[in-house]
């Protein structure tokens, strides 16, 4: 009994003890601090440094980061899906702001989307798409123009005869994305029976030597009787022109790349590539320096597009690729700084 109203009395007195709260004035909530940028560190986690571009990608996109205030920390993952899940996490638990992500695997990557968002830190899939995933923004061309480019400068070059497709890796969203441009445009002509694309293959990795080989294949598949080359990007044209000189070839079959690379602008003086590709690498890195920040901030931010990517309609921002041949190699490349008239007329 004495135990029963000594509980009461207890619970009497927490009860009494708690004072209604008072109310919350507007003036007492502390406003949640946006960060400020010199607080802010950028993850930078990339598929691969191997081809030109992803250098400058990585060095333009640091510099238009620092430019802002902000602190950068880049990671390469040479192509190894492990290795780029595994740099990722390093990144979150570091407490990166915000991660900026060129997916080796588009399917693969969205466990570090996964990981990211568990950490509340937002994530931009950069130049390719992570599938699957619920990422915050995609920044990238608008690749399916990229194989538009390709096909309508090869059909004024070759009407009618027998293409090649060289495509890019099977892993990577652009290279899919690319080569429904490709087949957009030529689709008219191979069922009015004009064209045929008599190969086509995905290159693993876009390494060189996979599209040499492939180019081989194709040129004994049907007895060396191609008549146009379209290569997802320079580095592969590179490798079916390796694969024309082993096999003998000596006419030059027209070729088209993509990236503006050194290489491939070579090429196009010394009349071995017809045209390549330029997507502004500059404009590209300072756009998603800027977004990466306001995001980091948790700032709105002015996308052009949505791009479903299996799982959720990503806000996206597009930029267009533009044609480079012989004769506006000076209006592309050389007038937006991506290479220098010495390097590529080698003054
Ligand atoms: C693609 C990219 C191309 C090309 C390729 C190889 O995703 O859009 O510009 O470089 O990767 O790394």
């Amino acid at each position: 009994m004495i135990q029963r109203l000594w509980m009461i009395s207890v619970i009497f007195i927490l009860v009494g003890c708690q004072t209604p709260p008072e109310p919350i004035h507007d003036e007492e909530i502390e406003p949640v601090q946006s960060l400020s940028v010199d607080d802010i560190t950028v993850g930078l986690s990339m598929d691969t440094l191997i081809e030109e571009r992803w250098q400058k990608d990585r060095d333009m996109f640091s510099e238009a980061v620092q430019e802002l205030g902000a602190d950068i920390i880049v990671k390469a993952a040479n192509g190894n899906d492990a290795l780029q899940i595994a740099q990722a996490e390093r990144m979150i638990s570091d407490g990166v702001d915000v991660l900026v992500l060129v997916p080796h695997n588009a399917e693969a990557a969205a466990t570090i989307v996964g990981r990211a968002q568990a950490a509340g830190i937002p994530v931009i899939s950069y130049d390719r798409l992570v599938k699957n995933a619920n990422v915050d923004l995609y920044i990238s061309f608008d690749n399916e123009e990229v194989g538009r480019l390709q096909a309508e400068a090869m059909l004024k070059a070759v009407p009618s005869g027998q293409y090649v497709y060289i495509g890019g890796a099977s892993t990577d969203n652009n290279a899919h994305l690319m080569r429904e441009g490709v087949y957009e445009v030529l689709k008219p002509h191979i069922d009015a029976g004009r064209i045929q694309v008599v190969y086509d293959e995905w290159t693993d990795a876009w390494k060189p030597s996979e599209a040499k080989a492939n180019m081989l294949e194709a040129l004994s598949a049907n007895d060396h009787d191609i008549d146009a080359v379209i290569a997802a990007n320079d580095a592969t044209a590179g490798g079916v022109i390796e694969a024309l000189k082993e096999a003998g070839i000596e006419q030059t079959i027209p070729i088209v790349g993509q990236d503006a690379e050194l290489q491939g602008i070579t090429r196009l003086i010394d009349d071995q590539q017809l045209m390549t590709v330029y997507k502004s690498i500059k404009a590209l890195t300072q756009k998603a320096a800027e977004v990466a920040i306001k995001l980091a901030k948790d700032e709105p931010l002015e996308t052009s597009h949505l791009i479903n990517n299996g799982k959720k309609d990503v806000p996206t921002i597009f930029l267009t690729p533009v044609s480079v041949t012989k004769e506006t190699i000076k209006e592309t490349v050389i007038d937006d700084g991506f290479h220098s008239h010495e390097s590529i007329y080698l003054e």
